[in-house]
């Protein structure tokens, strides 16, 4: 078979991409992208593949969040670091209760192109092309905000290395510092969850001053002083990922230089299309959503097609079924990839399943429908004896009102408060941190039983 190249995309068919007319222009940007730096290196990538490997096999955890669509307008140094917070403060959720470590993962440095459930949109009777994220074309309801225009593609770049470098920053810098355990708090004074959170966080600033007086600080150990946080998004628009793609000189392999992890959507993973073709070729860690009309054959083709050596880490299946639905769907993927002996890591999107039409016109999601999916993919690995190795949220450190429910009640009415999402709906700060408590109850659960059961 002829060695994968990273244009071979080109000759599959591909859906969910705009028709750039400006050819010019746009060979112009891919020329222009070609001669910058990856975002990221492929050692990283590399590392973060083992990490998952060890979720896939329980001895870690995997939290992916951050935004359904990163946006150009709302690009902020506050946003990203309330995001990271966020999701500082849900891993140490999560780590208390799962007592393994948590592999983090944002939604963020590239999280810009999006799959549509129709071309165009209507609005008073006026049809215009769909919006495809701000990398794209144009929120705005105008004919000409929604001609794919190439040179976007640059803008994003900018943004995802602006975003990574903040990131990079706080994750070293001493932001991440686990003794700032107390002052990642602020913020949250309202929340039940808050007081929660105050307890854990006081009973580990108990755990460290005891280290303390045994030897081991922040000065002694980097474990205790900074993070490793990885970034990820949904490889979508190929001429942007074809253009950051690199080989990596130690192994000789490709690496999509665009972020840690990309991955596949649950509108492109046709097995002969565009999408998956793009993905197969390079190194990093792959994502895969599975959906309600994901069937055990194409997950099959997909698995040998993704990794074919099995490689523990390489494929994550982003489960997205619906609340009350798992039961159905689940448990048929997971004979599937018991029949081939495959190595994934399955995660939980309890978002994309969830998402209805408000009686006030607005995308939301129920909270309530969030925590029982969550739990639906619980109970079903459990039953099954599989491991249930993380998930994946749509999320925001702001205190946006875009989901219903949570211990702060967002009602249907308070929806237009603060609605900033540019697609779907994401949890805030205080929903986030509720869902972190939950899955940590239910991870310490799974644990109890299944040390219950090995005795
Ligand atoms: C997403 O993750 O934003 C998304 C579009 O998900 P899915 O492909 O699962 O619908
Ligand atoms: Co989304």
């Amino acid at each position: 078979m002829a060695e994968w190249q990273k244009s071979d995309w080109r000759n599959k068919p591909r859906v969910q991409m705009p028709d750039y007319t400006d050819t010019e222009a746009l060979h112009a940007v891919e020329a222009q992208l070609a001669s910058y730096p990856p975002l990221v290196f492929a050692g990283e990538a590399r590392s973060l593949k083992a990490k998952l490997g060890a979720a896939s096999r329980g001895e870690a955890f995997m939290l992916q969040g951050g935004d359904c669509a990163e946006s150009f307008e709302q690009f902020s140094a506050d946003a990203i670091r309330d995001t990271f917070k966020v999701m500082l403060q849900m891993a140490m959720v999560l780590t208390y209760g799962a007592k393994v470590p948590v592999v983090k993962v944002g939604r963020m440095a590239g999280q810009f192109a999006k799959p549509r459930s129709a071309p165009t949109e209507v609005v008073d009777g006026v049809e215009l092309p769909s919006y495809r994220g701000d990398i794209i074309n144009e929120l705005d309801f105008t004919p000409e905000a929604r001609i794919p225009d190439p040179k976007k593609m640059l803008q994003a770049y900018t943004q995802a290395a602006a975003t990574l470098n903040l990131l990079r920053a706080f994750s070293t810098g001493g932001y991440a510092d686990v003794h700032q355990v107390h002052a990642w708090t602020l913020g949250f004074t309202e929340s039940e969850r808050a007081a929660d959170y105050r307890d854990m966080a006081n009973r580990i600033s108990d755990t460290l001053d005891f280290m303390r007086a045994a030897g081991v600080s922040s000065s002694t150990s980097s474990a205790l002083r900074t993070v490793d946080f990885y970034t990820s998004h949904e490889s979508l628009l190929l001429e942007y990922e074809e253009a950051l793609t690199r080989l990596d000189s130690t192994s000789g392999k490709w690496l999509a230089g665009s972020g840690h992890m990309i991955w596949i959507g649950d509108r492109t993973r046709q097995p002969d299309g565009a999408h998956v073709e793009f993905a197969r070729g390079v190194l990093n860690p792959i994502g895969l959503k599975c959906g309600p009309t994901t069937t055990a054959d194409d997950l099959k083709v997909l698995m040998e097609k993704l990794n074919p050596e099995n490689e523990a880490g390489r494929l994550t299946l982003i489960a997205r079924f619906g609340a009350g639905s798992v039961g159905e769907h689940l448990p048929r993927l997971i004979k599937a990839v018991q029949e081939e002996g495959a190595n994934v890591l399955w995660t939980c999107d309890p978002m994309h399943g969830n998402t209805i039409k408000s009686a006030t016109g607005y995308k939301t999601r129920p909270f309530d429908s969030v925590l029982r999916e969550v739990r639906e993919f619980f109970g079903v690995h459990k039953a099954e004896g599989t491991v249930p190795g993380g998930v994946h949220f749509e999320m925001t450190g702001q205190d946006v009102t875009e989901c219903t429910g949570g211990v702060r009640a967002v009602t249907e009415e308070n929806l237009s408060d603060r609605y900033h999402t540019a697609c779907d709906p994401r949890l805030n700060a205080s929903q986030s941190l509720e869902l972190a408590f939950l899955v940590a109850e239910e991870l310490s659960n799974l644990r109890e039983t299944r040390a219950a059961e090995a005795v």
